[in-house]
C-alpha cells in the first residue's frame, strides 16, 4: 500500500486519481491546509500533520504501507521569500519527520517532488540532471535540502528514493472530476483561464523586456497526469530493486507567457484583457527540461503533450469547477 502525503492537493489528488485507476491501494495524509476534501475519492484521509508523530505511528500501524509517495509541501515561491520558516520548517522538518518514521517502520520506497526551482538561474537549456544545483529562494533550497537528506538516509539507512524534479505542473484530470484549484492562485493558466471566465478582469504579465523572442518568461509545461504517471514508473522501479535516483520531468518543450495567453483565448474563444507589469522578483527567463533520463530509465512516455489539450482539460475544470 502507498501512503501518499499532500493527496488531497493539485499533483497528489492526480497521482491517487492515477493509482486508483490502475487498481492499486493507497492511503492519504493531508493536513487540509491546502488540499481539498472533494479531490480524494474513495481512498482513506487522515487528516494529520506530518510532524506529529502521533498521526504518523498511527498510519503506519494500521496500514500495511511499503511506499511513501510524498508530495506534501507548501510551494509559493514568492511567500517562501517574506517567510522562510514556515518553508524550512514545514517542506523540510516534517519531510525529516516522515523519513525517521519510514526508518522506524522498515518502509524503504520514497518518491519525493521535488523541482526545477532547485536549479536556480538556468546555466543551459534544456537542463538536464547535471545542472548545478543553485537554489534562490527558500522555496528551492528546501527542495534542494530534502534531497541531500533523502541521499545520505540512502548512504546510511538504505532508503531508496527517486526525487522527481518538476518544471510547470499543469492541466488537470481530462474527466473534469478533480483540477487545479489553488487559493491564492499565482500560476499563469489557471489565471489566464480566470480572466477568460469573468471571474477576473485582466491580468498581469510579469516582464516584457527578458532576452526571449517575444520579451516574456519561457517556462516548460508538463500536464499533470503525464507527472502521475512519472511517479508511478519511479515507484516500480524503486520496487523492482531500483537505485536511488532522481529526474527532470518536462515536455521538453518552452512556451512563452505570451504564446500561453494565446493558446487560452484560443481555447476558450475569449478574448483575455492583459497590462503589462515589471518583472516577477526570482522568475529565470527561461526554464526548459531535458527529459531523456526519466523517458530512458524509467520509460516514461508523456501522453499529453499538446499545449492545446493541457489547457483544453485546464478549461473544462476552469469552468466546471468541483471545488
Ligand atoms: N506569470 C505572469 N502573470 C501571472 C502569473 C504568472 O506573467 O499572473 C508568468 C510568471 O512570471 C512566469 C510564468 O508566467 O514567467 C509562469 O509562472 P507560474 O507562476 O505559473 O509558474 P513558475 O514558473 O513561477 O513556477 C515555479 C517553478 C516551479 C515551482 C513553482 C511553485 O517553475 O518549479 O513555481 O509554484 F514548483
Amino acid at each position: 500500500m502507498i501512503l501518499v502525503t499532500g493527496g488531497a492537493g493539485y499533483i497528489g489528488s492526480h497521482y491517487v486519481l492515477y493509482e486508483r485507476n490502475r487498481g492499486n491501494k493507497v492511503v492519504v495524509l493531508d493536513s487540509m491546509v491546502y488540499g481539498h476534501r472533494g479531490a480524494v475519492k474513495d481512498v482513506p484521509l487522515v487528516v494529520g500533520d506530518m510532524g506529529d508523530r502521533l498521526t504518523l505511528d498511527r498510519l503506519f500501524n494500521k496500514y500495511p504501507i511499503d511506499a511513501v509517495v510524498h508530495f506534501a509541501a507548501f510551494a509559493y515561491v514568492g511567500e517562501s521569500v517574506t517567510d522562510p520558516e514556515k518553508y524550512y520548517n514545514n517542506n523540510v522538518r516534517s519531510t525529516l519527520s516522515l523519513l525517521d518514521a519510514m526508518r522506524q517502520y522498515g518502509v524503504r520506497n520514497f518518491i519525493f517532488s521535488s523541482s526545477c526551482a532547485t536549479y536556480g538561474n538556468p546555466k543551459y537549456v534544456p537542463m538536464d540532471e547535471k545542472h548545478p544545483q543553485n537554489p534562490i529562494n527558500p522555496y528551492g533550497e528546501s527542495k534542494f535540502f530534502c534531497e541531500k537528506i533523502m541521499n545520505a538516509y540512502d548512504k546510511a539507512y538504505g532508503l531508496r528514493y527517486a526525487a522527481l524534479r518538476y518544471f510547470n505542473a499543469s492541466g488537470s484530470d481530462p474527466d473534469g472530476n478533480i483540477g487545479e484549484s489553488h487559493d491564492p492562485e499565482t500560476h499563469l493558466i489557471p489565471i489566464a483561464l480566470q480572466v477568460a471566465s469573468g471571474m477576473r478582469d485582466k491580468m498581469t504579465i510579469f516582464g516584457d523586456d527578458y532576452d526571449t523572442p517575444d520579451g516574456t518568461c519561457i517556462r516548460d509545461y508538463i500536464h499533470v497526469l503525464d507527472l502521475a504517471q512519472a511517479h508511478s514508473l519511479a515507484l516500480e522501479r524503486l520496487r523492482d530493486g531500483g537505485e536511488s535516483s532522481y529526474y527532470n520531468l518536462g515536455s521538453e518543450t518552452g512556451y512563452s507567457v505570451r504564446e500561453i495567453i494565446n493558446v487560452c483565448e484560443k481555447v476558450s474563444g475569449k478574448a483575455i484583457p492583459v497590462e503589462m507589469g515589471p518583472r516577477r522578483e526570482g522568475d529565470p527567463p527561461r526554464l526548459v527540461a531535458s527529459s531523456a533520463k526519466a523517458k530512458r530509465e524509467l520509460g516514461w512516455e508523456p501522453k499529453y503533450t499538446d499545449i492545446e489539450a493541457i489547457i483544453r482539460h485546464a478549461w473544462n475544470w476552469e469552468t466546471n469547477r468541483k471545488y
